[in-house]
């Protein structure tokens, strides 16, 4: 199987990733969100692209079984139920919930592979649940790392990082041959340098840096612990829902507490 990497979603429009297979990655922090979210008991996750989409497919749903999250600038955003920290989506807020999601570059990434043939949706969090996945499918993926629509700053070390986990898991499996192209060799590589201390390399990237900043360093902790939230997001349709044989009551609550992950 070929894995390929693309480092920023922009750079991909959703024709490019038609009939595709796809995993998007956003570390920091909507990859974490609707893993987390999802593994709580959320009914589904609704990506969009735009806050004027989240508010028009709001319009036609339920009040009281959908839930409007995401962010601008990390922030709330104004009239949401929910910003895209991954603690905020627990038990009591998301169980049962359709959440129509809207943050500034993972959901969008998630709406742009629509119409994608397998899409799931991956971060260290559930990172062994989704390289298994992969190799199930056992046919060729892209990787899509969101990176960041900020002008010169499109890449996101933390989403390439990722990437670079989920090839070195692959290739160590070695129960099929997977064949890298220069973007995923890139991304092995800089998973084999800077892997060591997931929480360390989040801590230093421009967008964890950013959000510490803004008062959510205890979501790089979250957003660091590998494999604490072991679910498969897999798009069903036009959400995003756990794979059926996953959906139970979560044991997992993601634990702030945990030492620093490998
Ligand atoms: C995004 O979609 O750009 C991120 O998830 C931003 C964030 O950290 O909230």
């Amino acid at each position: 199987m070929r894995i390929d990497v693309s480092f920023n979603a922009a750079q991909l429009d959703e024709l490019q990733l038609r009939d595709k297979n796809v995993v998007v990655i956003d570390v920091l922090r909507a990859s974490t969100t609707v893993a987390v979210a999802l593994a709580n008991g959320a009914r589904e996750i609704i990506p969009v692209a735009t806050i004027e989409s989240a508010v028009k497919i709001s319009g036609s749903l339920f009040g009281e079984v959908t839930l409007r999250g995401g962010e601008r600038n990390g922030k709330m955003i104004e009239g949401f139920n929910l910003g895209n920290s991954p603690a905020e989506y627990n038990e009591n807020m998301v169980r049962g919930k359709s959440i129509i999601f809207c943050t500034t570059n993972g959901s969008v990434a998630m709406s742009r592979s629509r119409y994608a043939r397998r899409l799931f949706v991956g971060g260290f969090v559930n990172l062994t649940a989704i390289v298994n996945a992969i190799r199930e499918e056992g046919d060729d993926f892209v990787l899509l790392c969101a990176g960041r629509s900020n002008g010169l700053r499109s890449f996101s070390l933390e989403d390439a990082v990722c990437a670079g986990m989920v090839i070195s898991a692959l290739s160590l499996q070695k129960t099929a041959s997977v064949d890298l192209t220069d973007a995923s060799r890139a991304a092995l590589a800089l998973y084999k340098g800077l892997g060591r201390s997931i929480l360390k390399m989040l801590r230093t990237s421009d967008h964890g840096q950013y959000l510490t900043e803004i008062g959510f360093a205890d979501d790089l902790k979250l957003c660091a612990d590998v494999d604490s939230v072991p679910v498969v997001p897999a798009q069903q349709g036009t959400v995003i829902k756990l794979r059926k044989m996953e959906i139970r009551t979560p044991e997992i609550e993601p634990n702030v507490e945990r030492p620093e992950s490998a």
